[in-house]
């Protein structure tokens, strides 16, 4: 039998050699396993005298014990060089470009959105937002809309089901961004300047219509803004957005339950060959709806109109898109068609600003 010394340093050597976790387990079960020399050794230690047995055993723990330490110690090591080699292969150079083949593009809408958010947050305007399923006390009453009033019918509405006997009027898919001025000065009172872009819900469907569409409400609320102020607005609006030195709006008075006056306005354009000119030619085409807000649009809000009057405008962004983009059906934006949304789409690190230019 070799000596404990011999046997020791053959153990420790075998450990140093393992180059593998199941190397060495292989080592640890010849020595401490069931049957392994050493659990051998102490094995026998029942067959010794006493005295032998004491200076055995201590010499056997001895000898386990630090054979025992070389394991765990090159157990770790082994594991410690296996991640080092992991994040070694599997290292990944995360400043590496994009592969611009497989880039996404931006939507026209979402592209709209970004433009006209940065035009407006120029001239002071915050952008506030407001949930899509709405009650119709916001999307109709407070905008003193009442329910037997005609524009009800108008807005062919989405109405949300309630349980059998509950007998509260159902709520809607907001079918204007318009509820949002209530929440606006409701959560913020007077003064104030907001947009609010988002989408809208009517029971709608041809070349020119889409059940669920995009509105930007505007509104400005001071104590003597005027329809000079919302003209002006209008038209600084149209020629940045449209990005020609200059514009032609037309107001038309008109009527909305929640603006007195109202008006619509329309933009000077010409059609020639299929294409659309804005800023110049004889025709005209509608772009959105104005007015100055209601005193009980302002009182349902909690904002004292004897204090407080402004104007608030609501515009088309799908059609506004198609004008400025030159895409002739609306359907085709909510299609997900991957070669509609290649060509038309814009490029996803472009962000518009003014500084830089809105189109690019
Ligand atoms: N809410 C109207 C619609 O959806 C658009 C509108 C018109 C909004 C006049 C306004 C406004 O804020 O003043 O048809």
């Amino acid at each position: 039998m070799d000596t404990l010394d011999t046997l020791k340093a053959r153990y420790l050597a075998a450990v140093a050699a393992a180059a593998d976790e199941s190397a060495l387990e292989e080592v640890r079960v010849a020595a401490l396993g069931k049957k392994g020399e050493i659990s051998a050794l102490m094995a026998g230690l029942g067959k010794m005298a006493p005295e032998e047995r004491k200076a055995a055993g201590a010499a056997f723990n001895a000898l386990k014990d630090e054979i025992d330490a070389a394991l765990r110690a090159r157990r770790a090591a082994l594991a410690d060089a296996a991640l080092e080699e992991r994040l070694r292969s599997e290292w990944l150079d995360v400043t590496l470009p994009g592969r611009p083949r497989r880039q996404g593009t931006i939507h026209p809408v979402s592209q709209v959105m970004d433009e006209l958010t940065a035009i407006f947050a120029d001239m002071g305007f915050a952008v506030a937002e407001g949930p899509q399923v709405e009650s119709d006390w916001f999307n109709f009453d407070a905008l003193n809309i009442p329910p037997e009033h005609p524009a009800r019918q108008e807005h062919d509405t989405f109405f949300l089901h309630r349980a059998p006997g509950d007998n509260r009027p159902p709520h809607v898919l907001r079918t204007h961004t318009s509820p949002v001025q209530i929440r606006a000065m409701m959560g913020q009172g007077a003064p104030i300047r907001v947009i609010a872009p988002g989408r809208v819900y009517r029971m709608d469907m041809d070349q020119t219509h889409t059940p669920m569409f995009h509105q930007v409400e505007g509104l400005a609320i001071d104590r003597d803004i005027s329809m000079a102020n919302l003209k002006w607005v209008l038209e600084e609006f149209c020629r940045a957005f449209f990005e020609v030195p200059s514009v032609e709006l037309r107001f038309r008075a008109s009527h909305f339950p929640f603006t007195e006056p109202s008006a619509e306005v329309d933009i000077r354009c010409s059609w020639q060959g299929g294409q659309l000119k804005i800023g110049e030619g004889d025709k005209w085409m509608e772009i959105l709806g104005s007015g100055m807000v209601h005193p009980r649009v302002l009182a349902a809000a909690g904002v004292d109109p004897d204090q407080w009057q402004g104007f608030a405008f609501g515009m088309g962004i799908d059609r506004i898109a198609m004008l400025k983009y030159g895409i002739p059906d609306l359907r085709a934006f909510f299609d997900s068609d991957l070669r509609w949304l290649r060509h038309y789409g814009f490029a996803a690190l472009d962000m518009p600003d003014l500084a830089g230019g809105l189109s690019r």
